[in-house]
This record gives C-alpha cells, sequence and structure tokens, in this order.
C-alpha cells in the first residue's frame, strides 16, 4: 500500500516536472498560431531561439537578480519592468502578474512579449538573444515542425 502510494506520488511529480518544459514544435506551432512569425521584423526561429537561450523551453522557470528582481517563463520576462509579483517596486507596463508568465496557456505570456518586442531595441531586450541568436543563421530551429 506505502509502496503504491509512493510510486504514484513519484509518477505524478514526474509529470508535472515534464509538463513545464515545451517541446520546440508544439512551441512553434503556438507561436505560428498566434501570428508572431514577421511581427516586428522577427521569424519564428528567432522566437524559438530566444526560448531557447533564455529557459531551455521550461515555462516554469524563475530565476533571480541581483538587483531584487525576477525573471518568469518561457522569456525570461522581468518583474522590475513588466508584469507584478508584489515582491518588489514594478512597472507592470503588461498589466498582469507575474505567474501568469508560467501559465502553460501561452497566450498572455505571447501578448507580453509582443508588447517587449515593439518597443525600443525590440529583440535585442533580451541580451541572450543578442548574444546567442541575433545575427546567426536559425531556420534549422524549425527542423521537422509541422506548423499547421
Ligand atoms: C523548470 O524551472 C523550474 C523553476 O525554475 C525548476 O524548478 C524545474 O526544475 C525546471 N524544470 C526542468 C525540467 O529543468
Amino acid at each position: 500500500m506505502k509502496r503504491t502510494l509512493l510510486i504514484s506520488l513519484v509518477s505524478c511529480l514526474l509529470v508535472i516536472n515534464q509538463a513545464s518544459i515545451i517541446s520546440r514544435c508544439d512551441l512553434a506551432k503556438v507561436l505560428h498560431q498566434e501570428d508572431i512569425d514577421g511581427f516586428e521584423g522577427y521569424s519564428l526561429s528567432d522566437w524559438l531561439c530566444l526560448a531557447f537561450v533564455e529557459s531551455n523551453f521550461n515555462i516554469s522557470k524563475i530565476n533571480e537578480n541581483v538587483d531584487g528582481s525576477f525573471d518568469y517563463g518561457l522569456f525570461q520576462i522581468n518583474s522590475h519592468y513588466w508584469c507584478s509579483d508584489y515582491r518588489s517596486h514594478s512597472e507592470n507596463i503588461c498589466h498582469m502578474e507575474c505567474s501568469e508568465l508560467m501559465n502553460p496557456n501561452l497566450l498572455s505570456t505571447i501578448n507580453c512579449a509582443k508588447n517587449i518586442v515593439s518597443g525600443p531595441g525590440g529583440m535585442k531586450n533580451w541580451v541572450k538573444w543578442r548574444l546567442h541568436c541575433s545575427g546567426r543563421p536559425l531556420s534549422y530551429w524549425l527542423t521537422g515542425c509541422r506548423l499547421w
């Protein structure tokens, strides 16, 4: 009995853990459906590369910065400017709670990301995109993905 309970608990935790990772092609599909391809001049591959370098496709990733702010979700969106987590001052430009940025339904996350990329600097707002994705051949990010 105890053993069965333990096994179900462990498999349940495994499922939860896996659920936070979205596959590359699933992400490509959602982004494509949300019409992000070409938005502000950035390709679908730019977004995939961005999500990979920022979070390894981990929807529930949280990272604490040295200034006390936090980065949330797939695109590691920062609480100082874009969302509110009630932990420190926030401009809350996306008018949302940071926890929404970890929702498996990516609509709010995508809307906030669109908001960021529409501003000055575009995708350069993400330092890791500038360092690891910008100006590189990126089309391989879509290899094997069916978008419709
Ligand atoms: C995803 O991020 C969360 C929070 O940072 C972490 O606890 C979890 O282990 C990560 N998942 C994987 C599979 O790396």
